[in-house]
């Protein structure tokens, strides 16, 4: 197969990871026979300081052109005036918006092998299994937003906006996903209190009613779930929920598996290409000191392989490596809880040499 993939480095530890992920796709394409074609483009932080825009169009039109795209991180400590014209973030939700990806896929599978590297108790997290749906381009990541007033009257206000044609598209996409799993789905919201989550649970509740009646459906108000999350995480299998929540649900599931270092995600569009990364950020404490765990990109260029590509053995042969890897109890610094680490690029060689 030949595909054009799109890498986005971005900031921070971005580039260290977009890098380690490069070689394992490398590989992949050798072992299986592809040609892979990568052009880097620039995004976030650092294209507002090469020509003051965080998304250029050059990179819009580099990706639409693509098979799919895989994207490091944006933002960090530099960009971060709050009074700044742009900032790297405005980058990554235009292109999220520019490719139509609605859905983010974001597994949170417990490696075996990792158990305890998580912070919480074994009995409680073994046999962990969820697959988040995050609705991506709308709700109040894209609501309208202003300032008015000064002093101590200036106000400051984002809406939040969800339509009935949102919410169904990815209900549905989440309820086919949970037929080819554990066929039960969770919709989580703020119905007691919020107008558009009033609108998401009905929409939600009729979709499941009239098209998926035999997927197990159930609904979570968003504060109880983080609470059942860490609580009781193997009752769930597929979870679907707004911009928002999802954001915020996730990295409080990455303690499950144990470090945001090991959780990737997909965003997907009706059709066109998806763009794949890690759901961590930029981590400025540990940019260019080689310390950044690669994982959750490696798994990012995984899921790419699987939805973009439809190469699924390739896909699992870099699931497995990743968890043969962490059997013979290889650790970056984020799992090694105090223990012995290796770094970014050990950390990948350990896998390209398990790669088959
Ligand atoms: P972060 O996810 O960058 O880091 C949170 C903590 O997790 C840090 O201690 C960091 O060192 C650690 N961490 C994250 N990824 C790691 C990895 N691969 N290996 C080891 N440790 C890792 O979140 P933050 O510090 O709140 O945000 C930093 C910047 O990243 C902000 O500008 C934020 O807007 C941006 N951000 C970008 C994305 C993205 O590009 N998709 C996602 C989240 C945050
Ligand atoms: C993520 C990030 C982004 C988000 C930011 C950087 C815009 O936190 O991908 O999870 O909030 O969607
Ligand atoms: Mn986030």
């Amino acid at each position: 197969m030949k595909a054009n993939l799109v890498l986005l480095p971005g900031d921070g530890i971005g580039p260290e990871i977009i890098t380690q992920a490069r070689r394992v796709l490398e590989k992949i394409a050798d072992l299986h026979g592809h040609e892979f074609s990568f052009s880097s483009h620039l995004i976030g932080g650092i294209a507002i300081d090469s020509c003051g825009n965080p998304l250029p169009d050059e990179t819009v039109a580099a990706c639409k052109a693509s098979d799919a795209v895989l994207l490091g991180a944006v933002g960090g400590p530099k960009w971060d005036d709050p009074a700044a014209k742009t900032r790297p973030e405005a980058g990554l939700l235009k292109i999220r918006k520019e490719l139509g990806l609605f859905a983010n896929l974001r597994p949170i599978k417990l490696f075996d092998q990792l158990v305890d590297a998580s912070p919480l108790k074994r009995e409680i997290i073994q046999g962990t299994d969820i697959l988040f749906f995050r609705e991506l381009t709308g709700g109040i990541y894209f609501g309208e937003s202003g300032r008015s007033g000064s002093g101590a009257e200036e106000t400051a206000f984002q809406s939040m906006a969800y339509s009935v044609y949102e919410v169904e598209r990815i209900v549905r996409m989440a309820a086919k996903a949970a037929q080819q799993r554990d066929n039960r789905l969770t919709s989580v919201d703020k119905a007691n209190v919020l107008e558009p989550s009033r609108l998401w649970r009905q929409t939600a509740a009729r979709v499941m009613a009239e098209e998926f009646p035999e997927v197990k459906y159930d609904v979570v108000l968003v504060d109880a779930m983080a609470m059942h999350l860490i609580n009781r995480p193997r009752d769930f299998d597929v979870v679907v929920t707004g911009n928002l929540f999802g954001d915020i649900l996730t990295d409080e599931a990455s303690m499950l598996p144990g470090s945001l270092g090991m959780l990737p995600s997909a965003s997907l569009g009706q059709d066109g290409p998806g763009l794949y990364e890690p759901i961590h950020g930029s981590a400025p404490d540990i940019a260019g000191k080689g310390l950044a765990n690669p994982l959750a990109t490696i798994l990012a260029a995984a899921m790419l392989l699987r939805h973009s590509l439809a190469l699924m053995a390739e896909a699992d042969a870099i699931e497995t490596a990743v968890g043969s890897v962490l059997a013979d109890g290889l650790r970056t610094n984020d799992l090694a809880r105090g223990g012995d680490a290796i770094g970014t690029t050990a950390m990948c060689d350990a896998v390209l040499a398990r790669l088959q």
